[in-house]
């Protein structure tokens, strides 16, 4: 047996204000995306905005059901949104926030499993890491480069792809 270690790097900005300007700006889209959120359920608002390569930016909200499981995360919906607009552009940045109506959010929130999974598959398809920021309503932002960092040992199964 042998045993291997996978690590990965990220960046840590004590707020939002001290990011670099286009991921400020991009964080500060999600931000505007969380009032769009339809969260009567969970009252756990996400917002997201993808900027594409060619600089186009799109948002995306949380939008519950009273199925609960036919719900979509604000991830999700802001990058269906832009590959649907532009499939042949690769996706550059996505940033992420949420506000809750019963607490602070104030740790930075990551994308769920299934938003892993999904954003990385146009990382596939384009080749390209995908920067993810993402920051609470206050507090620390993160930056990571990659959505492989956050998704080790992910499926990828090459015999399904032509
Ligand atoms: N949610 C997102 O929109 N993105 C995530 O990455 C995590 C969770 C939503 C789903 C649900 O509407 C609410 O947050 C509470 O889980």
């Amino acid at each position: 047996m042998e045993t291997y270690t996978h690590t990965f790097n990220y960046h840590v900005f004590e707020t939002e204000l001290n990011l670099p300007l286009s991921d400020r700006k991009l964080f500060q889209k999600a931000k505007e995306a969380v009032k769009t959120s339809h969260a009567p359920y969970s009252k756990y608002h996400v917002g997201a905005a993808v900027r594409l390569s060619n600089g186009k930016i799109f948002t995306g909200s949380n939008q519950e059901n009273i199925s609960f499981p036919v719900g979509l995360c604000a991830e999700r919906v802001a990058v269906f949104a832009a590959m649907s607009v532009y499939p042949a552009v690769s996706i550059e940045s996505i940033a992420i926030t949420a506000v809750a109506d019963a607490f602070e959010v104030a740790e930075p929130v990551p994308p769920c499993g299934m938003c892993r999974q999904a954003i990385l598959e146009y990382e596939m398809k384009f080749n390209n890491a995908i920067r993810l920021i993402f920051g609470g309503n206050s507090g620390k932002v993160f930056i990571i480069e990659g959505m492989r960092n956050l998704l080790p040992l992910a499926f990828e199964e090459k015999g399904l792809v032509k």
